[in-house]
C-alpha cells in the first residue's frame, strides 16, 4: 500500500480496463508487435533460451526421482547410471544450464521488451504532442499522461513476463501432465479429481482479494487527491482558516480506507486457512495415498517425490493462468488506447526538423473573411460570429474588447490551432488551409496571455524562440526585453533555474521573458495578447519601447485591455460578443459618441485620475 504515494492520485482509476481476445484485437496488437520486429533475432534467441529453460526445469525432479530410486536400490529409470556420485553431477550439470539459460532468456527479453517499448513510447509521444489542439480540449492531462506512462507499461510487462511465462506453464502443465500419467496412472487419477476443485476455489479467492485491493488503492487514491489539492491551494486553505475543515475531509477519507482495508484482510485471512487446509490437504491425500501404493509396491519412493514435484508444477500452471489471462486482456484495452493516439489524425509536422523549415515566406498579410468558429469541445456557443478584417504587411492592428469577447481565440485562429466552421483566414490572399502548418507557425510569434515557462534555465526559456540561437543573441533579445536587468540580478543569472523546481518569477518577469523569447524568433507577424498586461507602469513603458522596435517592419497584432498602449495603432478593431463593433483609427473612434471603445477608454482613464 505505501506504493501508492501522491503519484497515483492523479490517476485515481488504477484499474486497467480489460478487452477481450478475440480476432480483431489479436490484429489491433500485432500493429504494436511490428515495433518487435527490429530486434526480431534476439527475441528468436530468447524464445530458445525459453523452451530450453523449462524443459531442463521439467527434468529436475526426474533426476531427483532416479537419486532416490538409487538410493533406495532400485533400477535407475530414464537410461540414467547407476551411481549416486555421477547422478549427483549430472544434476548440477543441469543447474548450471538452467542457470546460464535462465540468464540469457530475462536478458534478451528485457533488452527487446525496454528497446521496443522506448519506440513505441516516443512514437505516441510524438504523435501526441503533433495531435490538433481540439484533441487535448476533452482529455486530462494526467490520462494522456498515463497512457505513455501506465498503459504501456502494462503491455511491457505482457511483453517480458506474461508471454514468457505463459509459454513457460503451458510446457510444463502438459509435460507435468503427461510424466504424472508415466509415473503413475492411479495416482494421477486420484490427483485430477481433487486438483480442479481446489484451482477453482483459488482462482475465485484470487478475484475477490483483487478486486478488494482494487477498491482499497482507489479510496487510498481518493485521499491522497485531498493532500494533493490542499498543497497545491496551500495559500487558499490557509487564507480561509480551513485546517479544520480539510483535515475532517481527509479523515473521512482514510476511515473508508480503513474499512475496506479490513474486509480485504478478512478475505485474506480466510484465503490463508484455505491454502493451509485445501492445497496442502491435496498435497497430503497425494502423499498418504501414493505411500499405501509404495507399500504395494505399485510405486518407488523416488516416483511418489517427484511426482509431488511435478503435482506442484501443473498445480501451479494451473493456478497462474488467469492472472495471465487478465494481463493479457489488460494489455490489449492498453494497446487500444496507445493505438488510439497512434491512429488519430495529426498535424503534418515531422520527426526531423529539417523538414519543418520554412518553405514558404510570408509576407505578412492577414486577412479574415467573415470567420465564423465555435470550439470544438462547445460547439453550441459561437466564439466569431462573422468576423472580418485585414491587417497589411508591417501594419498594427489593436483588437479590443470586454473580456470573454473571443480575442485570445483570434490569436489561436491565426496560428491554426484550430479550424474555421465558415469563412476564412489569409495569408498574403493564400487561404491558411493550403500553407503548411510549420509555416504559419514558424513565422508567427506569439506573446501569451498566460506565460508557461518551463523547467530548465531562463537562457533555455528564451532559447526556446530559436533553438540554435547563441548566447549573445540570447543576452540581445532579453536586453532588449527589459529582461536582462533582473536577469543579472539573480547570482545564476542566465544560468538561473526556473519552473517548478527552480526560481518563481513573477508575472511581469514572465511576460518579459516571452517577449524575449518572441523577439529571438524574428516573425513576420507577431501577436501580443496582453503582453504588458502584468507590468508596472514603469516597466510597461520601458517595455513598450522595446515593442515598438519589435513591431517595425512586421505585422503586429496586439490584444490590449490598457487603451493607452494601443493609441498609435494603425488600426484598432473593438471586437464584442464575437463581432467587430467599430474599427478605425484611435481619433476616429473616440469620435463615435455613443461607442463602445469610447466607453471603454473614457471609463479607464476616469479609472486611472
Ligand atoms: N479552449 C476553449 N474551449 C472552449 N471554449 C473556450 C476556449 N477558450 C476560450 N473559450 C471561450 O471562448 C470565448 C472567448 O474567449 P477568449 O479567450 O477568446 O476571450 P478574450 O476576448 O481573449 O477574453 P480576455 O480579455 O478575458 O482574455 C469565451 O466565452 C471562452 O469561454
Ligand atoms: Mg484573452
Amino acid at each position: 500500500m505505501a506504493r501508492n504515494g501522491l503519484n497515483s492520485s492523479s490517476t485515481p482509476a488504477q484499474e486497467f480496463t480489460k478487452s477481450k481476445i478475440n480476432k480483431e484485437n489479436i490484429q489491433k496488437i500485432s500493429a504494436l508487435l511490428a515495433y518487435i520486429k527490429p530486434y526480431k533475432s534476439k527475441f528468436m534467441f530468447g524464445m530458445v533460451f525459453l523452451l530450453l529453460s523449462s524443459v531442463v526445469g521439467l527434468a529436475f525432479p526426474a533426476i531427483i526421482q532416479v537419486m532416490v530410486d538409487v538410493a533406495t536400490d532400485k533400477a535407475p529409470k530414464y537410461g540414467l547410471p547407476n551411481s549416486i556420485n555421477q547422478i549427483g553431477l549430472i544434476a548440477f550439470g543441469i543447474l548450471f544450464i538452467q542457470a546460464v539459460v535462465s540468464f540469457f532468456r530475462i536478458r534478451l527479453f528485457v533488452e527487446v521488451a525496454e528497446k521496443a517499448l522506448a519506440d513505441i513510447r516516443r512514437d505516441t509521444y510524438f504523435r501526441m504532442i503533433t495531435l490538433p489542439m481540439n484533441f487535448f480540449a476533452n482529455r486530462r492531462v494526467g490520462e494522456l499522461n498515463s497512457r505513455i506512462s501506465s498503459d504501456l507499461s502494462q503491455i511491457q510487462d505482457t511483453l517480458t513476463t506474461t508471454l514468457a511465462e505463459m509459454i513457460r506453464q503451458v510446457i510444463l502443465l502438459v509435460g507435468g501432465i503427461a510424466i504424472l500419467v508415466y509415473v503413475s496412472g492411479k495416482l494421477t487419477l486420484f490427483l485430477l479429481a481433487i486438483m480442479p476443485v481446489v484451482v477453482v476455489a483459488g482462482i475465485f479467492f484470487g478475484k475477490a482479494l483483487r478486486k478488494i485491493s482494487r477498491d482499497a488503492q482507489d479510496k487510498l487514491a481518493e485521499s491522497n487527491t485531498i493532500v494533493e489539492e490542499t498543497l497545491q491551494g496551500i495559500s487558499n486553505v490557509k487564507a480561509f482558516v480551513n485546517e479544520a475543515f480539510e483535515a475532517s475531509r481527509y479523515d473521512k477519507s482514510l476511515r473508508e480506507v480503513v474499512k475496506i482495508a479490513l474486509k480485504g484482510a478478512n478475505y485474506r485471512g480466510l484465503f490463508a486457512s484455505f491454502i493451509v487446509f485445501c492445497l496442502f490437504g491435496a498435497i497430503m491425500g497425494v502423499l498418504w495415498y501414493g505411500s499405501f501404493l509404495v507399500k504395494q509396491g505399485d510405486l518407488s519412493v523416488g516416483d511418489l517425490l517427484a511426482y509431488i514435484f511435478y503435482s506442484f508444477f501443473v498445480g501451479a500452471a494451473m493456478g497462474s493462468f488467469p492472472e495471465m489471462y487478465a494481463n493479457v486482456q489488460k494489455a490489449i484495452g492498453a494497446s487500444e488506447r496507445v493505438l488510439e493516439i497512434l491512429d488519430e489524425e495529426h498535424e503534418p509536422i515531422s520527426m526531423d526538423p529539417k523538414n519543418n523549415e520554412i518553405k514558404h515566406v510570408l509576407n505578412g498579410d492577414i486577412s479574415f473573411k467573415n470567420a465564423f468558429f465555435s470550439y470544438p469541445s462547445r460547439p453550441d456557443i459561437a466564439v466569431l460570429n462573422g468576423v472580418s478584417f485585414e491587417a497589411k504587411a508591417g501594419e498594427k492592428i489593436a483588437i479590443v474588447g470586454p473580456s470573454g469577447a473571443g480575442k485570445s481565440t483570434i490569436a489561436g485562429l491565426i496560428l491554426r490551432f484550430y479550424n474555421l466552421q465558415r469563412g476564412s483566414i489569409l495569408f498574403d490572399g493564400h487561404s491558411i488551409e493550403d500553407l503548411a502548418v510549420t509555416d504559419i507557425r514558424n513565422q508567427v510569434a506569439i506573446v501569451p496571455q498566460d506565460v508557461i515557462l518551463f523547467g530548465g534555465t531562463i537562457k533555455e526559456n528564451i532559447a526556446y524562440g530559436k533553438l540554435s540561437a547563441s548566447d549573445k543573441e540570447i543576452e540581445e533579445a532579453a536586453k532588449k526585453a527589459n529582461a536582462h536587468q533582473f536577469i543579472s540580478g539573480f547570482p545564476e543569472g542566465y544560468e538561473t533555474v526556473v519552473g517548478e523546481r527552480g526560481v518563481k518569477l513573477s508575472g511581469g518577469q514572465r511576460q518579459r521573458i516571452a517577449i524575449a523569447r518572441a523577439l529571438l524568433k524574428d516573425p513576420v507577424i507577431l501577436i501580443l495578447d496582453e503582453a504588458t498586461s502584468s507590468l508596472d507602469s514603469e516597466s510597461e513603458k520601458l517595455v513598450q519601447e522595446a515593442l515598438e522596435v519589435l513591431m517595425k517592419d512586421r505585422t503586429s497584432i496586439i490584444i490590449a485591455h490598457r487603451l493607452s498602449t494601443i493609441r498609435e495603432a494603425d488600426k484598432i478593431i473593438v471586437l464584442d460578443h464575437g463581432q467587430i463593433v467599430e474599427s478605425g483609427t484611435h481619433k476616429e473612434l473616440s469620435q463615435i459618441q455613443e461607442g463602445l471603445y469610447k466607453r471603454l477608454s473614457s471609463l479607464q482613464f476616469e479609472y486611472q485620475n
